[in-house]
């Protein structure tokens, strides 16, 4: 196993801490997600259900005995656990390397808390460098394209990859993202951008990060610094 997945392991079972048994927690998608999933597992935790930000997710948590609800049955979750691609020292993060970003920031939206779980390398200083995901519906593509373009950015059209909601993702690179909240807002208005992958309105509380030392946890207003 490589050292970036033992941490991934690592950061994956510390946040069984925050996983209340017999509550209804939601789940993101992602590496570090599916050794979440296999942690719960390990652990015997019963859940009275969850609520999935992707299929990928929602097939991992059944495979466990995990009843995965809808959304729409839920008014509150307790706790949203996901990774993430980048995250800032005031908890804004990049999501959406693996495409679930609006289903992820929907579920994240209805939790009372957020914990992002991260291999420490997932830390930096401004976010920007790992390409901004955004999904669009297809018939946008080239407007979303050209309107990267005039903010400076980079747009790739993530080739062959549909997302579940049926969109495409543009990869936008060469955004320094100063302001990760406005960005967010700006990006959001475009018509034909399902949503982009910053999440500062809605950004982590705790963030709980695996190094080659141990697992550095930020609750809420602690900054992210290793
Ligand atoms: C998926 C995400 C993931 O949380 C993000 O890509 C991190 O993935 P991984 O845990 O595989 O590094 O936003 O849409």
């Amino acid at each position: 196993m490589s050292d970036t997945n033992a941490l991934k392991r690592q950061v994956a079972r510390a946040a069984l801490n925050w996983v209340e048994p017999g509550s209804v927690i939601g789940v993101g998608t992602g590496s570090t997600v599916d050794c979440f999933i296999d942690a719960l597992k390990e652990s015997g935790i019963r859940l009275a259900g969850a609520v999935s930000s992707s299929e990928r997710t929602a097939k991992g948590l059944q495979a466990i005995g995990v009843p995965v609800l809808d959304l729409n049955d839920v008014i509150r979750l307790g706790v949203y656990v996901d990774g993430a691609d980048e995250v800032d020292p005031q908890h804004c993060m990049i999501k959406g390397g693996g495409g679930a970003l609006t289903r992820e920031k929907i579920v994240a939206e209805v939790a009372d808390r957020f914990v992002c779980i991260a291999d420490g390398s997932k830390a930096v200083s401004c976010l920007g460098h790992f390409p901004l995901p955004i999904e669009v519906l297809p018939m946008a593509r080239s407007l979303i394209e050209r309107k990267c373009r005039d903010i400076g950015g980079v747009p790739l059209l993530r080739s062959g990859f549909v997302t579940d909601n049926g969109n495409l993702i543009l990869d936008v690179r060469g955004l320094q993202i100063a302001d990760p909240v406005a960005l967010e807002r700006e990006i959001n208005q475009w018509p034909g951008v399902v949503t982009n992958g910053i999440f500062a309105i809605r950004r982590a509380d705790v963030v709980c990060l695996a190094t080659p030392s141990g697992i550095r946890t930020f609750d809420s207003g602690q900054m992210v610094q290793l």
